[in-house]
């Protein structure tokens, strides 16, 4: 792979991407062929935000490729919280380790961790932002279980504002043939701009809905999505949202019988408990796809990688991001970088969101 970090899913060429899958599919079928890969590498696995399945998922991977894991679950437990900046950190922990896993509640976060580490780093979640390794495990699952990543209908259904996986996955669906996408959610929660920009960019077929038993027969992939309760000003704002999407059987009635239901996991109520017996259901396969995709993920960047000194890195405008969400309204030192958006506005690169005038 030539890509040092994996920021976002479109770093990476459709040729890389469709060998990460093959090998993916590979280590699956002959695990034992890859228990010695990454003997004597270490992983650390930064969360400053709880997880379970990206967490274990990239531990195990690492443990089954014969490597080590460090790291902490929880920044209180480490120098963090003392005042520690990202930046000092990350330096420090790619003196001691061979790849970093970081998710960080901030968007731009594991961007902004890249430009100080020695060492290739993984976006496991940013925020609201991205999370491109839950895509990978969503195009290995869609691959193994649809046999195609084109001419698919896919609905995507929930909190499409906060959720970063279908924005990540969103972007990836849109450079294959022939996708089209319904986004079903309510008005408060659709899709942000930029991910409205990325499905026009590449020309895709796209529509809106607020009903999802209406759309579902025409789907060949439904992505259910949380309603990330974390990620809302108040549990007031919450509470209006939360309970209405649910998938039961009664909405399955009239989908596909090859439909594919997909979640990135966790859930809270937005799909029945009686759906898991469909053998429409994939989402608890997902998670074991996943780590075959992390155990092809890490192989690949790993594989001949030398340590290299971080660059700095100077500021590209005066300017500063106006989003509060953005890594860079809390790590202060970080540089001014935006590039220029269709519209010639200026866009930031850590979250990518249009610099308000
Ligand atoms: N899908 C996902 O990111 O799950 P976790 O938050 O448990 O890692």
């Amino acid at each position: 792979m030539n890509a040092k970090n994996l920021i976002d899913l479109p770093e990476l060429s459709r040729e890389e991407l469709d060998e990460l899958i093959k090998l993916a599919g590979a280590i699956m079928k002959n695990p034992t062929n890859y228990i010695d890969n990454c003997h004597g590498k270490i992983m650390a696995s930064l969360f400053y935000e709880p997880s379970t399945r990206t967490q274990m998922s990239f531990q195990t991977a690492m443990i089954r490729l014969g490597g080590s894991t460090i790291g902490f679950d929880n920044p209180v437990n480490s120098s963090v919280s003392k005042g520690e900046s990202l930046k000092d950190t990350v330096r420090v922990i790619s003196n001691y380790t061979d790849v970093i896993v970081i998710r960080n509640p901030y968007e731009g976060s594991a961007f902004a961790a890249s430009m100080f580490s020695r060492v290739p780093v993984i976006n496991a979640g940013d925020g609201g932002h991205l999370h491109p390794t839950q895509t990978l495990t969503d195009l290995v699952t869609l691959w193994y279980e649809k046999g195609r990543l084109d001419n698919l209908t896919i609905g995507l259904c929930g909190d499409i504002k906060n959720g970063r996986t279908v924005h990540s996955l969103i972007k990836s669906l849109s450079k294959y043939e022939g996708n089209k996408f319904v986004i079903i959610s309510t008005p408060q929660l659709q899709a942000p701009q930029y991910i409205i920009d990325v499905l026009e960019a590449n020309g895709c077929e796209y529509s809106f809905s607020t009903n999802l038993e209406i759309r579902m027969p025409e789907l060949d992939v439904l992505y259910m999505t949380r309603i990330q309760r974390e990620r809302f000003a108040s549990q007031e704002e919450y509470e209006k949202q939360k309970g209405i999407y649910v998938l039961d059987l009664h909405k399955l009635k009239n989908a596909k019988k090859e439909l594919k239901i997909l979640h990135p996991l966790p859930r809270v109520d937005e799909i029945a408990i009686e759906v898991d017996d469909d053998p429409r259901a994939k989402y608890f396969e997902q998670t074991e796809y996943g780590m075959y995709a992390r155990m092809a993920l890490i192989e690949g960047m790993l594989k001949n990688r030398e340590k290299t000194m971080p660059k700095t890195i100077q500021s590209t405008h005066n300017e500063k991001c106006h989003n509060p969400r953005c890594i860079t309204s809390v790590e202060s030192y970080l540089p001014n970088l935006f590039t220029r958006g269709g519209n010639g506005r200026l866009i930031c690169s850590y979250c990518e969101h249009e610099l308000k005038k």
